[in-house]
Order: C-alpha cells, then structure tokens, then sequence
C-alpha cells in the first residue's frame, strides 16, 4: 500500500460521518428552510468528525473562516493520529432540494492523503464529464457541447441522438442547451445538485452519458473524487465574475487562474468517497423512519481498492 493511499479501514468511519449528516438534515426536509437545513448536517457532521482518530484539514468546506463558522477551509478536526487526511465535504449538497423535499439530496465528503486535493475557491467552476470505458481525451472542456456530444458518441457507437446529457437548469447555460439540442441529444435537466449530476454519468442504470456547466467548485472536486474511484473522465475551469473571487483564489495558492484541471488534478492521490442520501435520488434512497427505526443508504467507494459498497443502516430512533 503506498503512502499516497489512505488505510481502508477509514471506509466505515467516512460512512458514520455522512449517515449522521444525512439524518441531521432529514429532520429538515421540507421544512422551507434552507439554512437550517445545511446547519443540522453542518453540526452534526463536524461533530462526527471532531470523534474519529484522524488527523484531518478541511481543504473544501462551507467556506472562508470569516463566514462559515464550522467546517470552514483549513478547520482542523479529528482527535489526532497517525491518519493525515485532506477532508473535502459538503454536509448538504441540495439544500433547496431538502428545504423544498425534492428528489436527490446528499450528505457528502471526500477523504485523501494530506496536501493532493485542490484547495478549490468558493466560486463557480465549467465542467464536463463522463463516465468510464471511453478513450482519455474524449471530452474536452474547450470543445464545443455538441462536438463534444458527437465524439462521445462516436466513441460509444451510437447516433448523438442517443446521447444523454446532464445539465443544471440554469438561464446561463441556455447556449449550451441549444448547442446540445442542435445534435438531437437528450437533455436531462436537474434543478440541483450537480455532485450527483456529474456522478451519473459512471451509473449505467440512469441511463446519463455526460455531464456539462458551470456550478460550484468545490463540488467539482468532490465530483472527481467519486469519479476517481469508479472511472471516468473530468475537466474543470475556474470562473472567477470579480476582484473578490479572484483574490479567494490567491488566498488558496491558485495563481494560474485560467487553469484547466482534469480529475487527477483535482484529486492527485487515492481517495475515498462517501454519499448518503437525504431525500431519495438516482443513485440513493433518502433517509427514511420505519418500525421505530431510522435507515439510512450510503454509497462509499475506495479507489486504491476500486471497490464500491452500497452501506444500508438501520438504528432504534
Ligand atoms: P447548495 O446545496 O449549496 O445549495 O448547492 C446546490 C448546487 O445545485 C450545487 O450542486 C451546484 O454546484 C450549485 O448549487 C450551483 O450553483 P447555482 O445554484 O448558483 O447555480
């Protein structure tokens, strides 16, 4: 085992941590509160946290310390040990989704070893994906959407208009729906999320080809670590709108600021990925109360190992 791999037996502390995240925010699902619903999990996650024996730095968290009280970037948590892990986390990915009760809400985190993940900004990102088994280089974030579409369709054997792809619904990304559609491709559009958005295109069972838009930067770094541990393709691009998100990035050490990162850029050593689900979803049912029990479906992927483990919990409430 190298010592860019984090030991395996770090993959049922990592799902502890999103379960009882995901729970946290569950008591908040559509209740019309997206605040309180990111601070349920937000408390319950660093809580989780500040318990395991881990010598862990927030690298993509709630934001700068100035504004994001806990979990921000650079917050030390775990009680200490010989495990120095880069934690990158989003206690509630979907808190509209949550606050409204929609499909696809998510407690997630990624794990690696100290100083291989992108200490991303808080600011947007372009990105494109796809999942694995195509040619490296097959997307290319400079491409066009529908030249894009058309190569990966080529790759896969299929007209483009057999082609789907997954876009945040979003007036800024009009241009690239036209261009998509201007192929024929399917375009499924989602009102949130797009850590899972861009983790759809590695399930065969959602039947999602690849993954294009702007949305958050730090959830492009926990899309790729996912994306490393399955397979698949991803670029990136910071998009900085003013002087302040510029200087976010100096504060982080980004200095090139036009930048394209792929996956393993963005996540340069062997990660862990862990997801539970809050409202049901795509990949992952929600958190559910039955018979006096809470249960929870989580999906956590190792890449050193390639191993993906579906975690279904059940405890007394
Ligand atoms: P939150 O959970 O922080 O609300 O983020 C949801 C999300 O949809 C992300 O998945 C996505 O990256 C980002 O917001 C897109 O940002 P915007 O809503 O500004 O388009």
């Amino acid at each position: 085992m190298s010592s860019e791999t984090l030991d395996r037996s770090l993959v049922l502390d990592a799902v502890r941590v999103t379960e009882i995240a995901a729970i946290a925010a569950w008591n908040m699902v559509g209740r019309g509160d997206e605040k309180a619903a990111d601070q349920a999990a937000v408390d319950a996650m660093r809580t989780a946290l500040n318990d395991l024996d881990l010598d862990g730095e927030i690298v993509i968290g709630e934001g700068e310390r100035d504004e994001a009280p806990m979990l921000y970037i650079g917050e030390k948590v775990g009680k200490g040990g010989k495990h120095k892990i880069d934690i990158a986390l989003d206690p509630l990915e979907g808190t509209t989704l949550t606050a409204k009760a929609m499909a696809n809400a998510l407690a997630v985190m990624a794990w690696a070893p100290k100083g291989t993940m992108l200490n991303a900004p808080d600011t947007y990102m372009d990105k494109i994906a796809c999942g694995p088994g195509y040619p490296a280089g097959v997307i290319d974030l400079d491409k066009s959407p529908s030249d894009n579409v058309k190569a990966l369709a080529k790759a896969k054997g299929v007209a483009p208009d057999q082609i789907t792809v997954c876009v945040l619904d979003r007036p800024r990304h009009a241009d690239i729906i036209a261009s998509l559609r201007s192929v024929g491709c399917r375009v499924y559009l989602i009102t949130d999320g797009d850590v899972a958005g861009v983790m759809n295109t590695a399930d065969p069972t959602t039947g999602v080809d690849m993954y294009v838009g702007s949305g958050g930067a730090p959830e492009g770094v926990l899309a790729c670590a996912a994306l490393k541990c399955v397979g698949g393709q991803f670029q990136g691009r910071l998009v900085f709108r003013n002087a302040d998100e510029r200087a976010r990035a100096a504060r982080v050490g980004i200095t090139d600021l036009d930048r394209k990162y792929d996956l393993h850029e963005m996540v340069r050593a062997d990660a862990i990925f862990c997801a539970t689900g809050v409202t049901n979803g795509a990949l992952l049912d929600g958190v559910k109360l039955e018979g006096g029990f809470v249960h929870t479906h989580t999906l956590v992927l190792n890449s050193a190992t390639r191993t993906s483990r579906e975690v279904r919990m059940k405890r007394p409430v």
